[in-house]
């Protein structure tokens, strides 16, 4: 079933699991977050990048909701780092459930403003809306943006954002970045910072670069308020090193039903050791929501 992000994320929030929000730029990733979702009885986020929606084009929209909706678990349907108004709305005309207006990189009061903008649209129509305060760092090889140095995320400027914005989650910057982590690059979850967002902050929070962590920081992390995690880079190397050795024993292949089986069995491997590690397996019974 399809709902909002704040009907999700609420459950998740007040039950102390995190739900993972992947990307998905093809078919074989829906079919990996989806399966994966219903073997381990967990809710789940489709997310959809604008670099990724640009890749597969709006029409791509509908196989996902007709994918997320007839499945008994719940799931919600996100735009990852909107940027500008014209991506929040044209996610809602697609079908959205839920969308980020990611102005992190604007000054805070400019931040404010845009995010307040798309809030005011999408409550409109009952999408959710993601904020971030704070900038996540970015790594070598993921499309997905951020910053070299990360400006992390201050509690006290948190609380006044939440306030005035009306957001209903909030991506927090307390030192994971996009992508895989040089091997001199700190990048602990500054627990500490986030108990104190925690304290001042009541609503869910988000984090971000949730590849290549330590398990045992994801688990002490979704003991303070983080209640989704975004997951990218680690689904979509699971997918493509199987994808790279299937072919590299196959050189003559070229059908897709004999090539993605095996990346894809890879991937939601994957998947289901992440939605155990976040908390979210056997947890979709706790939602008892209709359609949106
Ligand atoms: P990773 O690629 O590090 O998993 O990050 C994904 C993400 O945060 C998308 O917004």
């Amino acid at each position: 079933m399809l709902v909002n992000m704040r009907d999700l994320l609420q459950v998740a929030y007040e039950n102390k699991f995190a739900v993972g929000s992947f990307n998905v730029a093809n078919s074989e990733f829906v079919k990996v977050v989806v399966s994966a979702a219903e073997e381990q009885k967990s809710p789940a986020i489709l997310q959809i990048h604008p670099n990724e929606i640009n890749l597969v084009t709006d029409e791509f929209v509908a196989y996902v909701r007709e994918a997320a909706s007839k499945s008994k678990v719940p799931f919600v349907i996100h735009l990852d780092h909107g940027a500008t108004i014209e991506d929040i709305t044209r996610s809602i005309r697609n079908g959205y459930t839920s969308v980020m207006m990611d102005a992190s990189h604007l000054p805070f009061e400019e931040n404010m403003t845009l995010t307040k903008k798309a809030v005011e649209l999408a409550h409109i129509v009952g999408v959710s809306v993601e904020g971030e305060l704070g900038t996540i760092g970015s790594n070598e090889g993921s499309s997905e943006g951020g910053t070299d140095e990360i400006l992390y995320t201050d509690p006290d400027e948190a609380a006044i954002f939440v306030e005035k914005t009306g957001i209903d989650t909030l991506a927090v910057a307390v030192g994971t970045s996009h992508g895989l982590y040089p091997k001199t690059k700190d990048h602990s979850i500054k627990i500490d910072r986030l108990m104190k967002i925690n304290e001042k902050v009541k609503i869910p929070l988000v984090l971000h670069g949730g590849s290549d962590n330590p398990d045992e920081e994801i688990r002490e992390a979704v003991k303070h308020g983080i209640a989704k995690i975004n997951l990218s880079t680690d689904m979509k190397r699971a997918f493509y090193n199987q994808l790279r050795a299937t072919l590299d024993e196959n050189p003559d292949a070229y059908e897709p039903d004999l090539l993605m089986p095996e990346a894809t069995k890879a991937a939601i491997e994957l998947v289901k050791k992440k939605m155990d590690l976040f908390g979210s397996t056997d947890k979709a019974s706790l939602y008892k929501l209709g359609e949106i």
